[in-house]
């Protein structure tokens, strides 16, 4: 199951809030960031350093309608689920069980001001999940929900071409570098012998 998120309505001031929106997105497991119906050069530069730095697969496009690329997704045999605080609760109803039971490639929209009302139609969002029926933030909101999702597993990936890696440790910071081929995600020896480089 492959899981991209399309940001509906950002604005150039939201910069922050959108590059945490693609960060979030690539750390919590997901494969891309759509940028819907604006175009944001600050944005795509900041996601492809980002990759370029602590690696991926993880894609950014943008300035596609939102209506035509989730008609697409749709079409071509993805689901579609809008992240709303009116929706079925995460917590309270088996909504993330009915989704995984899909095993389909999942779009996951998140807004950003108030959304048109047609996402929450049959004809946009597959299912509308709700991380607790309290407003607060799209960032938060798609933390949780890919958590929920991978069961946490998304936490202990290790991400392709990076050039650095840090080491867990309890205080101050360790950092090593790396670099994991495209098509070689490494064995936990490699590891340890790139651990020997420590700096
Ligand atoms: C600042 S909120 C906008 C809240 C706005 N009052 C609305 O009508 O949705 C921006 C985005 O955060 C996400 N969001 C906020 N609270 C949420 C919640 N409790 N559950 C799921 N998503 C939430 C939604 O994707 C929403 O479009």
């Amino acid at each position: 199951m492959r899981v991209y998120v399309l940001r509906w309505g950002h604005r150039p001031r939201d910069f922050r809030v959108t590059s945490h929106v693609a960060l979030t997105a690539r750390a919590f497991g997901a494969s891309g960031i759509i940028l819907s119906d604006s175009e944001d050069r600050t944005i795509e530069r900041t996601v492809r350093r980002l990759v370029e730095t602590w690696g991926g697969p993880f894609s950014v496009s943008m300035g596609v309608p939102w209506i035509s690329f989730v008609k697409s997704w749709r079409s071509s045999g993805g689901v579609t689920v809008h992240l709303t605080m009116y929706g079925e609760n995460i917590e309270t109803s088996d909504v993330i069980k009915r989704i995984k039971n899909t095993r389909k490639d999942l779009l996951v929209l998140v807004g950003s001001r108030k959304v048109p009302p047609d996402f929450y139609s049959e004809d946009v969002s597959d299912f509308n999940v709700a991380v607790g029926n309290q407003p607060h933030s799209e960032i938060a909101a798609l933390a949780v929900f890919l958590d929920r999702l991978f069961g946490g597993s998304e936490l202990r990936r290790r991400f392709r071409d990076s050039t650095l890696e840090v080491l867990p440790t309890k205080r101050g910071k360790r950092v090593i570098p790396l670099r994991i081929a495209p098509d070689d995600p490494g064995t936990d020896e490699d590891l340890e012998v790139r651990k020997k480089g420590e700096i």
